[in-house]
């Protein structure tokens, strides 16, 4: 750990303490849809609004792009943050939701975490440094084959259903077992984690992604090259895979890997 680790895993626990606040909260005010499928909560702008405010303070100069307050795109520093990645499953009181924030140097992720409050797991990862889940060291699975795999296959209603239906059935008839928990962000922390072999979607926005893309990597596992031209305003297909199924799983999913 050192003082830019610190500093995001303060900010990421601080804001995560918010929305266990606001979830446990048996008044909270109800939540509304953005679009189709497309939740939002009060808790997602207040906690946009605090890791602004903390990034501000402590690396005045650096800008942030978030979800729910867009920002600028063009700066050399850029602190990339998804205030509630999993927001249906937060509305719905369902307990599998979390913040991500990643930190994009030049166009490449340096450094990242993810944090899920209700069961207090903190994923954080620096590149060069490693991966980490509560102080352990992660890695992805060393699993070889699909019949034994776990994959993650991530929707919005931003996609047509078929193309999304196609890939479940395609992985399905290669022998996967097939999930949809409703976070990208943890989703791809699962894999750096070895939890699952692999995490998909045909389109993914970079704050859902921003930290977990690093975790992986970082846990020994392979990701597409997400950081295209205009990944920051548009987003792009998201890929991330163990080692060892990798090349299968990037055949499988039509999303090449870097
Ligand atoms: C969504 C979730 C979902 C993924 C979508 C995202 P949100 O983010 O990560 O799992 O499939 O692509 O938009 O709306 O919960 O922040």
């Amino acid at each position: 750990m050192n003082t830019l680790t610190h500093a995001i895993e303060a900010i990421v626990r601080a804001a995560g303490a918010m929305m266990r606040d606001a979830f446990n909260d048996p008044d909270k005010p109800a939540y509304s849809l953005k679009g189709r499928q497309d939740y939002l909560t009060v808790t997602d702008g207040a906690v946009e609004r605090f890791v602004r405010a903390e990034i501000e303070r402590r690396f005045p100069g650096d800008a942030v792009l978030g979800e729910e307050d867009g920002g600028a795109v063009t700066a050399a520093r850029l602190w990339i943050v998804d205030p509630i990645d999993g927001t249906a499953n937060f509305a719905r009181q369902i307990p599998h939701f979390c913040i991500s924030l990643g930190l994009l140097v030049d166009g490449r992720l340096e450094a990242g975490a993810i944090y899920e409050p209700m069961h207090d797991e903190l994923f954080i990862a620096q590149r060069g440094q490693g991966a980490w889940c509560n102080g352990e060291r992660m890695r992805v699975s060393e699993l070889t084959e699909l019949p034994a795999a776990t994959l993650e296959i991530g929707w919005s209603a931003r996609l047509p259903a078929a193309p999304y239906l196609a890939l479940v059935l395609r992985g399905m008839e290669a022998g996967c077992s097939v999930r949809r928990a409703g976070s990208g962000a943890l989703g791809l922390a699962y894999v750096a984690a070895g939890r699952s072999e692999a995490y998909a979607e045909a389109h993914i926005n970079a704050w859902d992604v921003a930290a977990g893309l690093l975790l992986v990597e970082e846990a020994g596992g392979r990701v597409n090259d997400f950081w295209t031209a205009d990944a920051l305003t548009q987003g792009n297909p998201v890929l991330a895979t163990n080692r060892r199924l990798a090349a299968e799983l990037s055949v499988l999913t039509g999303i090449g890997l870097k």
